[in-house]
């Protein structure tokens, strides 16, 4: 068949890859640790208690016709005021746009600034740049991070890539590495942007900044830091993105946002009309309810984040101790989302029946079968498969169940000689 060169080029997820194996061997029964999602199990997470009723609520009173392209003025005004509560950001509702989830507002994002080799510039490892670059025809940069800095980029790495630069996508609290910035380095990467815009002349595309903080209030005892509170000039250059789904345990109902200037924020409304990725109507009118309720909002927050930072904690501990027993093995105390970034440096070793470990994704399919554990490999968030980094999702599993695997997990690692 012949297609657009669009959709011949498009690549398929190397995470679903994983999934799909770890479902395959679930299916015959295995015993299974996936840690490889970034969802949540909703019988283990569910959204919080009054979120739901909301909801219903919003149906039975037949809020089931289309919602405002923006959204739900309602909503837009709640999600308003608990920027200013929490974050201390002021953003009219003029300036804040509704949409079906984040994706579709990373893509219209990318969509309103990007033209087509336009040079757009993110960090690596990183979740998804690579794909909405492939979208937009961007001739994408991508910028290699180090473990000394919990795999966030710095200043110096970023800046010898600036020039002609149209948008600089950042990430805090990190997928895939669970890290965040310190306060000091996302100073110094702002203080950039805004002396690159300085440079700039007036009829030259500035140099945006998408700042994604989907899992800011899922942090376990670390600040997170925003760049327009760090610099109030920086506001007409940045488009956030946010919402509900990890925070909330909320990836199904589908309620995210971005807040910018106004300007970039009604041609990604227009952008977004015609794509049709509204929220659903009753979905924001709940969000809309929720929001208002800082207690039952921090209260669930607080429940839901200290589980997860449990389960994290547990797991670096875990792999801690089998680096202290002498495994090639290392993990980075985790600091926020859901996920916890592992070194397991196991490429070049054979398992007992002679097979080779070339790459990373061949050490996930050895541990899938050996240790009934899984895990995503950095090269699914733009690194080389010969980088021995891993992420493992907290979302999915329960504690049992990652008490479980450990043992599982050092048994198969210690086989690999
Ligand atoms: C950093 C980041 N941004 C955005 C999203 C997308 O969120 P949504 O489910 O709201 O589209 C994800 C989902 O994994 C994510 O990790």
């Amino acid at each position: 068949m012949i297609l657009s060169k669009l959709a011949q080029n498009l690549i398929g997820s190397e995470i679903v890859k994983i999934g799909n194996e770890v479902n395959d061997l679930k299916a015959r029964g295995e015993k299974i640790a996936n840690l490889t999602i970034g969802d949540l199990n909703s019988n283990i997470y569910p959204i919080p208690g009054r979120l739901r009723e909301e909801i219903f609520s919003a149906y039975n009173n037949n809020l089931t016709n289309y919602p405002p392209a923006s959204g739900l003025l309602s909503l837009r005004q709640s999600i308003s005021d608990d920027l200013k509560n929490r974050w201390n950001l002021d953003y009219e509702p003029a300036e804040i746009l509704v949409a079906g989830g984040s994706r579709p507002l990373i893509y219209a994002t990318y969509r309103t600034i990007v033209d087509e080799g336009d040079k757009v510039i993110y960090p690596v490892p990183s979740w998804n740049n690579n794909h909405y670059s492939f979208l937009t025809g961007a001739d994408k940069i991508e910028v290699e991070t180090s473990q000394e800095n919990n795999f966030l980029p710095t200043a110096a790495e970023l800046k010898p890539h600036l020039k002609d630069a149209v948008l600089l996508a950042l990430c805090s609290p990190l997928n895939p590495t669970g890290t965040m910035f310190t306060k000091e380095q996302l100073t110094e990467i702002c203080e950039m942007v805004l002396e690159e815009n300085r440079s700039r002349g007036e009829n030259e595309k500035p140099l945006y900044l998408m700042y994604d903080q989907i899992y800011a209030m899922l942090t376990f005892g670390e600040e997170h830091f925003n760049p327009v509170s760090l610099f109030p000039e920086l506001k007409k250059y940045t488009v956030f993105i946010d919402g509900t789904s990890k925070c909330f345990a909320a990836t199904g109902v589908r309620v995210g946002w971005s807040f910018g200037p106004a300007e970039i924020i009604s041609k990604m409304q227009a952008l977004l009309t015609h794509v049709g990725a509204w929220a659903p109507k009753p979905e924001q009118q709940a969000v809309s309810v929720f929001l208002k309720e800082t207690e039952n909002v921090d209260a669930f927050v607080n429940d839901f984040k200290n589980k997860i930072s449990g389960s994290l904690e547990t797991l670096h501990h875990g792999i801690q101790e089998m680096k202290d027993r002498g495994l090639a093995v290392d993990s980075i105390k985790p600091m926020g989302a859901l996920y916890l970034t592992i070194k397991m440096d196991f490429l070049g070793k054979s398992d007992v029946a002679g097979n080779v470990i070339h790459n990373s994704s061949d050490l996930v399919f050895y541990l899938i079968k050996e240790a009934g554990a899984a895990f995503v490999p950095f090269s699914a968030f733009g690194n080389s498969a010969q980088m021995p980094w891993f992420r493992a999702s907290a979302g999915g599993v329960s504690l049992d169940e990652i008490n479980a695997m450990l043992p599982r997990l050092e048994g198969a690692l210690q086989k690999l000689k």
